[in-house]
């Protein structure tokens, strides 16, 4: 493959006129302007000495808040369809519950400028920044956070109305649960695996409490969830291998996928030791499984697995292949893989590939970021779903992961992701050659259609 362009063959599914392409960005890893806010469990999180390895915060990030009109300028200028962003819970209402208008005419600007460009949004509810207060009295351990979520997503979803193309009531329900509550590497911290179950759960039922109201407020938008999935592949075709990687895939991916799509959790639940088990009550299920609209799908990597004596599954730590700068193997067959996997086992709702993208060791030379790599991870990425469609998954969008270089969790800044390269002491944006090429390849795409 050719590094330096994106391009697709002219029949390709992808180059219908509707198939959305985009970039995609979340509240706390770009906006920084914390004075305008309620603390949220990152604000905290950051302030532990330890927990993120450059020792960074959200306090400045891309200071979009500040520069968002050039931001939206520059996203208009790569040609996109779409944009995805998150909103901030704790900029737009106030403990008591009542709104904050002027974090909501943050927003509302926002959504008016992308309108009148003709930029479609697609508004994530939840990109991890749970209010610090609900946190005190327990977060998403407390079944009632589910409920403030609700009165959250009302408050959002009556504010900004049709002006919202899109929207996702949670953005990766596992890392939350899992990386929040069981490993413990991302808010709140946390180490147990029951807490991570119940977190788990609270949040699926956070998401149809959100899918009610927004059904309610916003009936013609698309609503749906952001899930990411690893696939799992085994070491060798041995049984116990095989068995391994397909507990480790209803572990980490169908613990999300199954409850939303037929209300029930994977067999594996029974696995559990009663004590990790999550509190599920009478009617949760229902909630859990309203219709979707759409399925968000964030893809980065696979997973090798094998069998172990003492646990479930075994994680192969020594990755193949070509790396990113986070380690993580670049295998654009994966997402190809999966789509078509779950394509076949389940009745899938429409798909959205919403993130997609990876980490680079960037240089910034004489002014450029010529980041061949990055050009060629899209490029094999975009031919991964290309060929998903042509196998007869109904995917309608693509959006890369991400607009800009920003606060990468526990990796601070020293992980850049963005098309477009940020310069955080002088806040100057620099389109990255990967940047480049996303434009020209849609630019070509316009022309052809
Ligand atoms: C998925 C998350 O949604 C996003 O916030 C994060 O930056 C990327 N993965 C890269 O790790």
């Amino acid at each position: 493959m050719n590094n330096t362009v994106i391009s697709l063959p002219s029949s390709s599914p992808l180059n219908k006129a509707d198939f959305i392409f985009g970039v995609a960005t979340a509240s706390f890893q770009i906006e920084g302007a914390v004075d305008k806010r309620l603390p949220c469990i990152w604000d905290t999180f950051c302030a532990e000495a330890g927990r993120i390895r450059d020792g960074s915060d959200g306090s400045m990030a891309c200071d979009h808040v500040r520069l968002w009109k050039q931001d939206v300028e520059m996203i208009y200028s790569l040609g996109v369809d779409a944009y995805r962003f998150s909103v901030s819970w704790t900029r737009v209402m106030h403990a008591d519950g009542s709104p904050n208008q002027q974090g909501l005419d943050f927003y509302l600007q926002l959504l008016e400028r992308l309108n009148s460009l003709g930029i479609k949004a697609f508004v994530t509810l939840y990109h991890w920044d749970l209010p610090q207060y609900l946190q005190d009295q327990g977060g998403w351990l407390n079944r009632e956070t589910a409920y403030k979520f609700r009165d959250y997503a009302d408050l959002v979803a009556r504010s900004f109305g049709d002006r919202v193309y899109s929207w996702a009531t949670l953005n990766e329900p596992y890392c939350s649960a899992y990386l929040g509550h069981e490993l413990g590497i991302h808010a709140p911290g946390l180490k147990s695996r029951a807490q991570s179950k119940q977190a788990a759960h609270h949040l699926l039922l956070a998401h149809g409490l959100a899918m009610q109201v927004l059904r309610t407020h916003c009936p013609t938008a698309q609503s749906g969830i952001v899930l990411n999935f690893s696939p799992c592949y085994a070491k060798t075709d041995r049984a116990e291998d095989v068995q391994a990687a397909n507990l480790a895939d209803q572990y980490f991916n169908q613990w999300y996928l199954l409850p939303v799509l037929t209300g029930r959790y994977p067999e594996l639940l029974d696995r559990l030791p009663v004590n990790d088990r999550p509190p599920i009550e009478e009617g949760d299920m229902q909630i859990i499984a309203q219709p979707l609209d759409y399925l968000g799908i964030n893809y980065y990597t696979r997973e090798v697995y094998e069998a172990h004596d003492q646990h479930w599954f075994a994680n192969l730590q020594e990755k193949q292949g070509p790396l990113t700068d986070m380690g993580w193997e670049i295998y654009p067959q994966g997402l190809t893989d999966l789509l078509v996997t779950y394509h076949q086992q389940y009745d899938l709702p429409p798909i959205y590939i919403t993130e997609n993208g990876a980490a680079m060791p960037d240089k910034l030379v004489d002014g450029k970021v010529t980041d061949k790599d990055r050009v060629e991870y899209l490029n094999s990425h975009i031919h991964a779903v290309h060929e998903a469609a042509r196998m007869g998954v109904d995917i309608r969008g693509y959006f890369a992961w991400s607009l800009m270089d920003n606060f990468e969790w526990a990796e601070g800044y020293l992980k850049r992701f963005g098309l477009v390269y940020v310069d955080y002491p002088t806040q100057k944006r620099i389109i990255k050659a990967s940047g480049l090429a996303y434009r020209d390849f849609l630019a070509r795409r316009q022309q052809q259609s």
